[in-house]
């Protein structure tokens, strides 16, 4: 199996794209600590995983959490060689209504998150020669209207991932960005409040359909996070049915 021995941190684990990663890691072999703030998923994605995964309750947008997640992963599986910083909540407003509290949102459980947990995992990662994996969004590098706030932080996190790939390279740390598009709880909340916006999704997409959390971006996840992309870091990978071709 291609992730045997590895083991993993996925933020946002209990739902949608991170349970879709939680599980393609586990069929690959890998043991996960993986992190939510949804306590009934979160103890059901654990029971389906048999041993494999580790449900812990914590809130990211507190600094605080970074350390303990590191320490809770290391405690019950011995290293950490991937992490995946996937959760991220935000609200959509124009930008001449995006208020101080909607930056805060996206930034405190997005961007601030994803740079915690990169420099509370970085001794276990330069250990274990590991691989981080951050995400981004088509909000952001297209400026999609009314996702200031998402976009922003969704962006920041691709700079600071960059700069953490150059910084980093010399521990054979790398550090790659999955923009992905996959029909999750999030996106169907999205989809039911705004009227027209799943048609419009789809049309410009090529490959015509939502991709599946675990098929789609899961398998792509593990490839990040195999020995088989040992030679890629600073890379944005588009998981979006064709809809961004980013060079
Ligand atoms: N689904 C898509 O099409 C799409 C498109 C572009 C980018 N993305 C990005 O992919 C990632 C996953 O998206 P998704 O659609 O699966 O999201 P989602 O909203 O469906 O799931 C996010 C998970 O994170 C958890 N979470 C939220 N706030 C948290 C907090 N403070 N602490 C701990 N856990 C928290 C939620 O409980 C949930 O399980 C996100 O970074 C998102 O921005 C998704």
């Amino acid at each position: 199996m291609r992730l045997d021995g590895k083991v993993a941190i996925v933020t946002g684990g209990a739902g949608g794209i991170g349970r879709g990663i939680v599980r393609a890691f586990a069929k690959e072999g890998a043991r996960i600590l993986f992190v939510d703030i949804n306590d009934e998923a979160g103890a059901a994605l654990e029971r389906e995983l048999d041993g494999a995964g580790r449900f812990l309750n914590a809130d990211l947008s507190e600094e605080a959490s970074a350390a303990a997640i590191v320490a809770a992963a290391v405690e019950a599986f011995g290293r950490v060689d991937v992490l995946v910083n996937n959760a991220h909540a935000s609200r959509q407003a124009s930008l001449l209504e995006t208020t101080q509290e909607m930056l805060d949102l996206s930034f405190g459980t997005g961007f601030y998150p994803t740079f915690w947990l990169m420099k509370a995992c970085h001794p276990q990662l330069a250990a274990t020669q590991g691989t981080v994996i951050n995400f981004a969004s088509g909000a952001g590098i297209e400026g999609q209207p009314t996702q200031g706030s998402y976009a922003a932080a969704k962006e920041a996190i691709r700079a600071i991932s960059r700069v953490a790939a150059n910084e980093w390279a010399p521990d054979n740390i790398n550090v790659n960005i999955i923009s992905p598009l996959a029909l999750t709880e999030g996106v169907k909340a999205y989809i039911d409040a705004n009227p027209g916006v799943e048609d419009a999704l789809l049309a410009k997409t090529p490959l015509h359909r939502f991709g599946d959390p675990e098929s789609d971006i899961g398998r792509v996840a593990v490839f990040l996070a195999s020995d088989d992309a040992s030679y890629m870091t600073g890379q944005t990978l588009m998981v979006d049915g064709g809809s961004i071709k980013l060079r």
